[in-house]
């Protein structure tokens, strides 16, 4: 079954098995089993799963601590996220430095990330190193991404390629890394293995899109602070084609509000807010998301023509009419 539905109880099961209860010091595997267990959307871990499946043709539980790794790594990233963002919530739930400290959410973040590595080489221990050597690489991007996200943060000239580049690195790579991992796990050669990384990478690009949307737009039960990035000037799609859209005086309100730190100020964000509504910034953000979208579909009708790719196809749906 690769229904999205049954993909994420068997992830869900095999992340709940994971022998980290109980473990001492506490104070280092608490805050893991806590972040583990606040059940995400497991998004990267099913990629994994589907891609492994439409190129082996073989039962998705042969990759599931591969895939698991994924969602290990991507939890180590939340992490320490979440100190960098200084994001009081995360899934609902106090975030792990506010209810711990900094200090217990970096090295349980480590942690996490050391544990993946070995997730990442379990299951396939003849591919070890092509797999290690992919791992290797994501992370490295997606702290480039995370490095790059901060750095356009203080700065005041940042064009819309630079932005999409960043959000490239710190969460498409790992979609794309997602499933080529999965496609080198299922025998896929190199070729079919980049296919299958620029398909993740569209995928993730929409994806952070719709993340950075939702941030200032929350559906119900989002989960994290609204306008979270607003208050961390963060340079998004939204923030940049508003400057594009803008008249005069709306630009330079966004500006001065985007170079200060007023903290958790509300006024801030809803003023913020209030422009980008007038510049319909959220119908501008939903139309470029498609267009990822539909990219990513494109690349999807070759991969169709090789793989199994049905299940992948239609979790690409899923993912497009994602709620939180
Ligand atoms: C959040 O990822 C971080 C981003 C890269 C946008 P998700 O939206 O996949 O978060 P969970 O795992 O479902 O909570
Ligand atoms: C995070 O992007 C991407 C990562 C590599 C973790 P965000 O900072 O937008 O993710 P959220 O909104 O906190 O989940
Ligand atoms: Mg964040
Ligand atoms: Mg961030
Ligand atoms: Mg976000």
């Amino acid at each position: 079954m690769s229904d999205a539905q049954t993909l994420k109880q068997t992830v869900e099961s095999h992340i709940a098995a994971l022998p980290l209860a109980d473990r001492q010091p506490e104070n280092l595997y608490a805050p893991m089993v806590y972040i583990l267990g606040m059940k995400g959307k497991r998004i990267r871990p099913i990629l994994t799963l589907l891609a492994y499946q439409a190129v082996s043709g073989r039962p998705v539980s042969e990759s599931l601590n591969l895939a698991c790794a994924a969602e290990v790594f991507h939890n180590f990233t939340l992490m320490h996220d979440d100190i960098m963002d200084r994001a009081p919530v995360r899934r609902g739930q106090p975030t792990v430095h506010i209810r711990w400290d900094e200090n217990i959410a970096i090295l349980s973040g480590d942690a996490l990330f050391a544990y993946a590595m070995e997730l990442v080489v379990k299951d396939f221990p003849e591919k070890a190193a092509p797999l290690a050597i992919e791992f290797s690489r994501v992370s490295m991007a997606v702290c480039e991404g995370q490095m790059e996200d901060m750095d356009l943060a203080l700065r005041s000239e940042v064009s819309i390629p630079e932005y999409v580049e960043m959000i490239r690195k710190k969460t498409a790579a790992l979609l794309g890394g997602c499933l080529a991992m999965g496609a080198i796990a299922g025998g896929a050669s190199s070729k079919q293995v980049e296919k299958f990384r620029q398909y993740g990478e569209k995928l993730g690009i929409a994806f952070q899109l719709q993340d950075d949307l939702m941030d200032a737009f929350p559906p119900e039960g989002f989960g994290k602070q609204v306008g979270g990035d607003i208050i961390e000037n963060k340079k998004t799609y939204l923030y940049l084609r508003a400057l594009e859209l803008a008249n005069p005086e709306q630009a330079t309100r966004l500006q001065v509000l985007f170079q200060t730190d007023m903290g958790t100020d509300k006024g801030k964000v809803a003023e913020v807010l209030d422009i980008f509504r007038q510049l319909n910034i959220p119908g501008q953000t939903q139309a470029l998301i498609e267009s990822y979208f539909q990219e990513a579909l494109q690349l999807g009708e070759e991969l169709a023509a090789e793989t199994d790719f049905g299940p992948m196809k239609a979790y690409l749906g899923v993912i497009a009419k994602r709620k939180i």
